[in-house]
């Protein structure tokens, strides 16, 4: 079965054919990357504008990639939320149109799901599994025991990992989204050389904070001048990525203890640091589990993982009507009511 995906949460457009829910037939990703990086954020407005200019050709893109046509589409998955209310109405009503011309059953897919099931891409995994989500917008512990199976069971209590690498790159002096500039400059420094604070470490919960630890990187920024290219600014780097992912794992190394679960999935834009990527494998090899990661092109932002779950609703007969509509806020483990 043939299924068109299209993500357009944040400020990536992304369209994707996507066979049996494994096979990736194309996966077109129009980044605005460049364009955000003059305002050193997101502005939803010129999002959305950009999503609309882009989303047309983004799916015929996709579609000659994947030397299909339309005819041979099955169903249409999209992001339905969470993300930019503009930016996710520009993909829904993209599916809607297709959806309602070809009369094509239409799924709403939970972009943080899409995230833990982009290592299905590559990789057969059975459940349950634990999974890390570490985005921009989140950084969340979840049991996954099915599609649609999803608890809860640590979160974020302010910044997210991955907003807290693109605001420690602001206050150095990089442009935005700097996490992997920072990976970049940590890999030539010493993350023993400063000692910032592992927010929460200790604290016997899985939730994270991240925001005092951008504090601390601003205080110290104040006090220690850290020149452009220079053995300061990497060391910088280092010692904040390892205090980021130190607090990862261990938070991690809670869960998959607590749960007895032996399979581990990391996921979303911050899994391409390279640090974390070392420190999860060192982790899993330590206690004895399954690891995956997927590929850095499945761990940002695209459409190919939505088709993994979306193939599995719509086997299932689990599909929306064309009332579907943004949900710009949307916690996970409401989609339990979807499976019965
Ligand atoms: O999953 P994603 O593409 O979009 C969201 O759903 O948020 O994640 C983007 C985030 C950004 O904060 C970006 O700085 C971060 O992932 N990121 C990284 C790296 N590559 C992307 N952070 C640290 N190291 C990297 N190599
Ligand atoms: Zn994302």
């Amino acid at each position: 079965m043939n299924l068109l995906a299209i993500e357009s949460s944040c400020d990536e457009t992304s369209a994707a054919v996507v066979q049996d829910g494994t096979r990736v037939l194309s996966n077109i990703i129009a980044s605005q990357e460049a364009i955000h990086s003059v305002y050193g954020g997101v502005v939803p407005e010129i999002a959305s504008r950009r999503h609309l200019e882009v989303v047309l050709p983004v799916v015929e893109e996709a579609l000659s990639r994947a030397a299909v046509s339309l005819d041979s589409i099955e169903g249409i998955a999209v992001t339905q939320g969470p993300g930019l209310a503009g930016s996710l109405l520009v993909g829904i009503s993209m599916a809607k149109a297709l959806a309602y011309a070809r009369n094509l059953p239409l799924v709403g897919i939970h972009h943080i799901e899409g995230h833990f099931f982009a290592s299905f891409l590559e990789h057969r995994i059975t459940f349950p599994f634990i999974a890390l989500v570490v985005s921009g917008g989140h950084t969340h512990l979840y049991r996954v025991d099915g599609v649609g199976r999803y608890t809860t069971l640590g979160q974020t209590r302010d910044d997210a990992a991955g907003e807290a690498f693109d605001k420690v790159a602001k206050i150095i002096g990089l442009p935005y989204p700097g996490g992997a500039l920072i990976d970049k400059l940590a890999s030539r420094g010493n993350p023993d050389s400063i000692r910032f604070p592992r927010p929460l470490l200790h604290d016997g919960s899985y939730n994270f904070s991240f925001s005092g630890l951008k504090t601390a990187v601003m205080q110290f920024v104040r006090k220690n001048p850290v020149p452009a290219e220079s053995e300061a600014l990497y060391d910088l780097c280092a010692s904040f990525q390892a205090a980021v992912c130190e607090v990862l794992v261990e938070k991690t190394r809670a869960a998959v203890r607590d749960t007895g679960i032996e399979r581990l999935v990391v996921a979303g834009g911050v899994a391409c640091n390279s640090g974390l990527r070392s420190s999860m494998s060192s982790f899993a090899r330590e206690v004895g589990i399954e690891l995956y990661i997927p590929s850095p092109v499945f761990c940002t932002d695209n459409a190919a993982m939505l088709g993994v779950p979306a193939d599995f609703y719509v086997r299932n007969g689990i599909c929306d009507g064309l009332g579907l509509d943004a949900r710009t806020v949307w916690s996970l483990d409401s989609l339990a009511g979807r499976i019965r």
